[in-house]
């Protein structure tokens, strides 16, 4: 299939350089020159495990390229729409520019019998509003929802555990259907499962996955208020209700929250959403998903005072992670930056550091102080705060860090440490809704 992608982020430049993995002729387009310029080489714009493998691989092969000139797409006939759709700056709806400004710019060359398929996460109605935009090209609009993870993008876009198809009724949905079956005809084969439904589902699949999860993560994390208050233990708890497989243990990580581009901004802008409809109550809880979310951000901060005994002004905390998760150098809404902010705003000198993420730190938060080297951060730390689970920050030897550090106490924002290895070397260990 001849394919263009318009938008290169997170998701439109995995999205592309995973397509011409699976033998498709892919152009990829966006309006920021220097992404084009990296992309173009081969260079990954972000830290994504596995990208610059399969975009030097494609650019080799010659069935990948980029491109700011959006006439180019002209030559292809399904064209996936991948734009971001950030929170808006008046509300928490999401922003719908960059999509409709994406259409308006596409629908000058699109051709009757072209597909254009949504990717971005939208509100729903959005796409039955598209495809009148669309309509007078001849072309046909498709939703197909992704649900990739950053850390695992190429795997999750690759091999997916689903795929939906959102079409319209009639002969143009089996048309869009036919079309996208060609797309995804190696996943099919190897029997991934494939949901066709309309465009109202296909939108409402993607904002009910990320509300579900940003859900299961605030239920365990509202239970770790419960078991601090009265001295339990959250993860032996988490583990048993886990085992029951309609529960399951995935995504029962308490700690100090979800962040990203992603799951926040989705919970508001359904929420948003609902209330346009006149349904807010129907998903009112989702406010109460987010409060505690960030209740979880100042517990966190709160814990790293009480551990110091009371006051923080002047003391030396060192925050191991930036990014909102392992595996990625995304800092957008990030918990473990939102920590390291109260904390300097209480009077604290505090020292973040990350493998991956600190370039995109010091752009977002330039006022806080960064060190690359995690042994330079810890020097003289009065308190040292995990807060993101990059695997070299679990594995931290506890016995080497207390010879760099000046007092031995540790914050464990994601409860991935050992307590009992670190409370055995010596340090005084906190966890987040645990003894
Ligand atoms: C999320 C969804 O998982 C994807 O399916 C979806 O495609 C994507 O949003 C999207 O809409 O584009 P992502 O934002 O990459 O993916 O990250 P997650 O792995 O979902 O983690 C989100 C946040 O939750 C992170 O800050 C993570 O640390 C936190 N988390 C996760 C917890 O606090 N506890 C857990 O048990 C799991």
């Amino acid at each position: 299939m001849r394919i263009s992608v318009i938008g290169c982020g997170y998701l439109g430049a995995v999205h592309a350089a995973s397509m011409a993995k699976l033998g498709h002729e892919v152009i990829g387009f966006d309006t920021d020159e220097k992404k084009i310029e990296q992309l173009s080489h081969g260079i990954p714009p972000f830290f994504e495990p596995d990208l610059q493998e399969i975009l030097t691989e494609g650019i080799k092969r010659g069935n990948l390229r980029f491109t700011g000139d959006i006439s180019a797409l002209k030559d292809a006939s399904v064209h996936f729409l991948a734009v971001g759709t950030p929170q808006s700056q008046e509300s928490q709806a999401a922003d719908l520019t960059y999509v409709q400004d994406a259409i308006d710019e596409l629908c000058r060359y699109l051709k009757p019998g072209d597909l254009v398929v949504g990717k971005s996460t939208v509100p729903v109605g959005t796409a039955e509003k598209l495809t009148e935009a669309v309509k007078p090209t001849g072309a046909l609009l498709a939703w197909n929802p992704e649900f990739l993870r950053e850390g695992f993008a190429v795997q999750d876009t690759i091999s997916p555990d689903r795929i939906v198809y959102g079409v319209p009724a009639g002969d143009a949905g089996r048309k869009a259907t036919t079309m996208l079956d060609e797309v995804y005809a190696q996943a099919l084969v190897e029997g991934i499962p494939r949901i066709t439904t309309d465009l109202a589902t296909a939108e409402l699949v993607k904002v009910s996955a990320n509300a579900f999860l940003a859900t299961k993560i605030s239920f365990i994390n509202a239970i770790a208020e419960i078991t601090e208050t009265v001295g339990a233990d959250v993860i032996t708890l988490a583990d048993a209700i886990g085992l029951d497989d309609r529960i399951g243990r995935k995504f029962l990580g308490a700690g100090i929250g979800f962040g990203g581009g992603c799951l926040p901004k989705d919970i508001r802008a359904f929420t948003a959403r609902a209330e346009e409809l006149g349904k807010s109550s129907s998903v009112a809880f989702l406010k109460e998903i987010d409060a505690i979310n960030l209740r979880r951000r100042a517990r966190a901060a709160e814990l790293t005072v009480e551990a110091l005994g009371g006051q923080v002004v002047g003391k030396k905390i060192s925050i191991l992670g930036a990014a909102f998760k392992p595996n990625s150098d995304d800092v957008r809404d990030s918990p473990a930056l939102d920590v390291a902010i109260r904390l300097r705003s209480l009077g604290a000198d505090v020292t973040v550091t990350d493998p991956q993420a600190i370039d995109n730190a010091k752009r977002s938060h330039p006022h806080l102080n960064y060190e690359a080297s995690i042994e330079r951060a810890l020097v003289n730390a009065n308190a040292v705060l995990l807060a993101t689970e990059w695997s070299e920050y679990k594995n931290l030897d506890p016995n080497w860090a207390a010879e760099v550090t000046s007092d031995m106490v540790i914050v464990d924002g994601r409860n991935c440490l050992d307590s009992i290895r670190w409370r055995e070397a010596g340090w005084r260990y906190f966890g987040m809704g645990k003894p």
